[in-house]
């Protein structure tokens, strides 16, 4: 008899992205200013990470730990006072893993305009077990068009980002050991 070994991923139902899709606002304050007075990137980072592993946790049902973070756009200076939208879903999912894109929006504390952009980021989650072990999540069903495009974007993402670890680790293989 042959047995033959089951994917785990196919046993766990697909999850739509609108199921854990989240946001955080947060009021900026004088502790979180840098030496221009304007909000340290750190604070925008930390949140924009918070956001990102709430979505991670929702989707994939449990711990998930951040395992890698780029493409963070700062793209306007966010000021003490501003009301600070952070939106994050999951763009893409792997096997244990998972890609969550995340807006940053930013409402001027003085002006009575719509909020506007002020940075974004991608980041990957690994869902892990109580030991800290990768574990399998569940698809994500990207629920709308742009959601599609988003989904095609993270795979390219993924690729370039699978490519260049590869080939750093590759090139380091190659040197001889550093002092
Ligand atoms: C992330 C972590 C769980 C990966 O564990 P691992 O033993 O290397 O497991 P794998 O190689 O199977 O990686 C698991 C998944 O994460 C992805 N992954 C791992 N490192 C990655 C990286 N640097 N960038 C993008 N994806 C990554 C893998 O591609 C894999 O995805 P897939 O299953 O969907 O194909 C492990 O490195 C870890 O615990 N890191 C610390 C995380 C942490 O503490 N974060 C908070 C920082 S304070």
């Amino acid at each position: 008899m042959t047995i033959q070994a089951q994917d785990p991923a196919a046993e766990i139902p697909g999850k739509p992205t609108s199921a854990s899709r989240t946001t955080l606002s947060h009021i900026m304050t004088g502790s979180d200013t840098n030496l221009m007075g304007t909000v340290h990137g750190g604070v925008i980072m930390k949140l924009v990470d918070d956001a990102a592993g709430a979505v991670a946790g929702r989707h994939s049902g449990g711990p998930a730990v951040t395992a890698s973070m780029d493409e963070m756009a700062f793209l306007s200076p966010v000021r003490v006072g501003d009301l600070v939208h952070v939106h994050a879903q999951c763009n893409w999912t792997g096997r244990t893993s998972m890609e969550i894109g995340v807006r940053v929006m930013a409402e001027r504390w003085n002006e009575s305009t719509p909020a506007t952009q002020v940075g974004s980021a991608y980041l990957v989650f690994a869902a892990v077990d109580s030991d800290g072990k990768p574990r399998t999540v569940p698809a994500v069903i990207p629920d709308s068009e742009r959601n599609e495009r988003r989904f095609k974007e993270a795979q390219i993402r993924r690729t370039h980002r699978l490519a260049r670890l590869r080939a750093i680790k590759e090139l380091r293989e190659q040197q001889p050991d550093e002092a």
